[in-house]
């Protein structure tokens, strides 16, 4: 065996899924990593490597891989109930939507689960088009929503969606993505146009009164685009003078991520309709939630079943993941540790010339990497050298944005300063090479 096949040895497990999964399952690194380990912050791949992983499996990964509570409710549930489907109760089903009502913000009370977030968010969709009796919807550009046919036509990404849209009805408003105001101009002078243009957007391209606006609170593979104060406020007021509803779409910013708050939306002044979710709920176990108000769920007619919705197993790892970030005081931590990154962030911004803008919130912080921070043109090449370099130091990030050029962070919402260092040294040594090279 040569030098270098002994450095680097040929994973069986990329070997074969090279070979027997659709190309289109696409994985991160020149060389893909095969995990077969997580315990806390850290994975371990098939080579025997150890990486503090400050992505968690794109921010679903919420509370810690392996974490003892949570394994030790899902075995529990697992040599008790797997399986009932929606047509008997069980009690980790009605419990879970019990602690939904209570934790969700406003009146929103009736739950519909699901196993994914293309499920939650197509279930929210339906329900806005029963409850309202129309069927257009206001949704964001470089949104993400999902792989169903509804959900592909939703998104606003060229990037994921490989067919037209499917399903008719859904306008695209323009992202409020201030580093790229889509109309050039600066917040707050701008007075808030982006917002402001959905009431355009729905007198000229729909019949004038819609179903829903659907938003992610922080667009979260469009690469953690931020909407500046007051937007969501004159977003949803345009929406709900033509009759829409509200749908905030929480797959990535719920469960304390964004600091403080169980839900993104709440540091938004408005209220949700109906509220998505799923990722981070089950700390990776699979499940998706719709919440909808009494109002909302009361119009969804006749008969809806999912076999594997509100399963025993996901419900009780998810009503485990819920008290964990409640007795670990976890959202509160979101957003010390979360600001502490963020520092260390914006002073990597200081010393590096290729990052054009730092953004997020709690623990959901990302880089934008530009080639030239007057032009702003996106430098992907760089995202791709940083995550190999990072991951030569054993460090796991994510990238995101519709030109793929934002690093996106997702730490553990039980991560410690210690965790951020040593994010933020392997990131910064890592710029350096990249300048060296
Ligand atoms: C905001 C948002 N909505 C919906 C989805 C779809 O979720 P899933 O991949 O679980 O179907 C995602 C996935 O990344 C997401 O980020």
């Amino acid at each position: 065996m040569s030098t270098v096949e002994a450095k680097t040895p040929q994973s069986e497990t990329v070997r074969k899924h090279k070979e027997f999964l659709f190309p289109a399952v696409a994985t991160y690194y020149q060389e893909p990593v095969a995990l077969v380990r997580g315990e806390g912050m850290h994975v371990w791949d098939d080579q025997d490597n150890k990486y503090l992983d400050c992505f968690g499996g794109v921010l679903t990964v919420s509370v810690g891989h392996a974490n003892p509570k949570v394994t030790a409710a899902v075995v529990k549930q697992i040599q008790t109930l797997q399986h009932t489907s929606t047509l008997y109760a069980n009690k980790p089903q009605s419990d879970l939507a019990e602690k939904l009502y209570q934790i969700t913000p406003g009146p929103l009370k009736k739950s519909f689960f699901t196993n994914s977030g293309t499920e939650a968010d197509d279930t929210a969709v339906h329900a806005a088009k029963l409850a309202t009796g129309r069927h257009e919807i206001v949704v964001l550009r470089h949104s993400y929503s999902g792989r169903s046919a509804t959900s592909l036509s939703a998104m606003g990404h060229s990037t994921w969606r490989p067919l037209p849209a499917q399903v008719p009805g859904f306008v695209h408003a323009r992202a409020p993505y201030c580093y790229r105001c889509p109309f050039k101009l600066t917040y707050p002078e701008c007075g808030l146009a982006c917002a402001n243009d959905i009431e355009e957007l729905i007198s000229t391209t729909t019949t004038g009164e819609i179903a829903a606006f659907m938003a992610e609170p922080i667009l979260g593979v469009g690469g953690f685009i931020v909407p500046p104060p007051g937007y969501f406020e004159r977003a949803v007021e345009i929406a709900r003078k033509h009759g829409g509803l509200f749908i905030a779409d929480e797959v990535q910013t719920a469960w304390g991520r964004t600091g403080d708050k169980w839900f993104g939306i709440e540091h938004w002044d408005v209220q949700p309709d109906i509220i998505t979710s799923a990722k981070g709920l089950g700390n990776g176990v699979p499940l998706g939630i719709t919440v909808a108000t009494e109002e909302v769920a009361n119009k969804y007619p006749g008969l809806t079943f999912s076999t594997f919705g509100g399963n025993p197993v996901s419900m009780a790892a998810a009503l485990a993941v819920i008290k964990f970030i409640e007795d670990e005081d976890l959202k509160t931590n979101a957003r010390e540790v979360g600001n502490y990154l963020r520092q260390g962030l914006d002073a990597l911004k200081e010393k590096y010339p290729v990052i054009g803008d730092v953004r997020g919130m709690g623990l959901m912080q990302g880089l934008e990497l530009v080639k030239d921070r007057e032009t702003k043109e996106p430098a992907p090449q760089a995202v791709n050298m940083l995550l190999e370099e990072t991951k030569r130091r054993r460090v796991l990030i994510g990238k995101g944005g519709l030109y793929a050029n934002v690093v996106r962070t997702g730490l553990m919402l039980n991560s410690t300063k210690d965790h951020v260092d040593e994010l933020i040294s392997a990131m910064d040594a890592s710029f350096t090479a990249m300048n060296a090279a």
